[in-house]
């Protein structure tokens, strides 16, 4: 017997594999993306948009409670699609159970020149070189709120990602541009990711040393305390660390009182391409994203399970496609996932896809709960 009237299917994979993405093909990467992104928000913003994409996107739930939150299903968005934090209801709609707003850094940012987003559909992976751009912290709350004052805030957790303002990079206090972020948005988001691990701000990987780490975090330790209400804090891992720098890191975090971590953010390494678009593609400066990063992904995230331990949550993300990727980020000790390049290149179908396969694992392990296969395939517990 059919599942579902099969009308539903051809709107859903047929729509966006036959018209949606081909015509998107036409504008260069960044200009599709914008396009993508407004179109949906438009469409989710209507009542019967939202009706309609939930009704196409309808995502089986799989609940895991992390963070103190309660999460429908694990999988959410990575930061960087909605910088802007332009289309907070789109998400929810196409199956997300959470969202990850930004990066946000203090000052209002451009940007690197464009083009700074190139794709490799051979490879399912992409390389950026945005640069956090981004309207500010304080544009950022001025729109936040208005969202929240029009009645139009989504449902489900918000993360926001904080970045470093180029400015202030160098400063003998990059904590402060951080903590001035944060002071903007603390009401506003259910969690934060600090974000010192993108490759596109000349610098910001090096806040990542032990000192300087720990300045950083100890700062925003102190003003968690001096602002009262708790709020989870996250910290992002670059790929490109050695695992006893990512070690390093996760013990600073864990002294500064980091509740937990993302892992991971793109990467300057490159795989060895298969077509000439790759070849471009992976030639330009930036973070590469996707398929390629995921068994370094997995590394990450088992390093900082086995360091951590159970407690301290793990966000699993690159290279996370489909039911596959994500139950082995899952069962490497991830409790929550994101994604992004899969979306380009899978469209939104890729949410509840691997939602309802996650679901099909479980039955076949004969787990009952997905919080416990959390980590089963990290080597502490094999
Ligand atoms: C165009 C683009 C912009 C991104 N911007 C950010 C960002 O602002 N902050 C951040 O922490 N990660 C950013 N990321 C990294 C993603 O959040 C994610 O860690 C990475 O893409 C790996 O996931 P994926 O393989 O599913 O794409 C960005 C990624 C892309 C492709």
């Amino acid at each position: 017997m059919l599942e579902e009237p099969v009308i539903s299917w051809i709107y859903r994979d047929m729509t966006y594999g036959l018209i949606v993405r081909p015509v998107l093909k036409f504008f260069d990467s960044e200009n599709a993306h914008g396009l993508s992104i407004k179109v949906g928000s438009v469409l989710a913003s209507t009542y019967a948009g939202q009706k309609m994409l939930g009704y196409l996107y309808k995502t089986p739930s799989l609940p895991i409670e992390a963070l103190g939150l309660n999460f429908r299903h694990p999988l959410g968005l990575a930061a960087g699609m909605d910088k802007k934090c332009e289309a907070l209801q789109l998400w929810p709609s196409i199956g997300f159970s959470w969202t990850e707003g930004g990066g946000i850094t203090y000052h209002p940012q451009e940007g690197n020149p464009r083009p700074r987003m190139f794709r490799s559909d051979s490879e399912r992976a992409l390389v950026n070189r945005m640069g956090f751009n981004n309207p500010g912290a304080v544009a950022s709350r001025n729109n936040l709120v208005s969202i929240m004052d029009s009645g139009n805030w989504p449902r489900t957790p918000l993360a926001l990602n904080i970045g470093c303002s180029k400015i202030s990079v160098n400063d003998e206090r990059p904590e402060d541009d951080y903590i001035a972020t944060l002071n903007q948005l603390w009401d506003l988001g259910d969690l934060f990711v600090i974000n010192a691990s993108s490759p596109n701000t000349v610098g910001l990987r090096d806040l990542g040393q032990s000192n300087k780490l720990n300045n950083l975090l100890r700062s925003i330790d102190n003003f968690r305390s001096t602002r009262g209400e708790s709020r989870p804090v996250l910290f992002k891992i670059s790929p490109d660390a050695s695992d006893s720098e990512i070690e390093m890191m996760v013990d600073v975090a864990l002294d500064n009182g980091i509740d937990g971590f993302v892992a991971v953010n793109t990467t300057t390494s490159r795989p060895r391409p298969t077509s000439t678009r790759s070849r471009k593609a992976f030639s330009e400066d930036g973070g590469l994203s996707g398929r390629p990063l995921r068994d370094r992904s997995l590394d990450v995230i088992r390093i900082i399970h086995n360091r951590a331990g159970r407690n301290y949550p793990i966000v699993g993300v690159g290279g996370i496609d489909g039911p596959d990727s994500a139950w082995h980020a899952i069962t490497s000790g991830a409790t929550l996932l994101q994604l992004y390049s899969a979306l380009v290149f899978n469209g939104p179908s890729v949410v509840r896809k691997t939602i309802r396969g996650l679901k099909r694992k479980l039955d076949q392990e004969g787990i009952e709960n997905i919080q416990d296969a959390v980590g089963i395939h990290s080597s502490t517990n094999q």
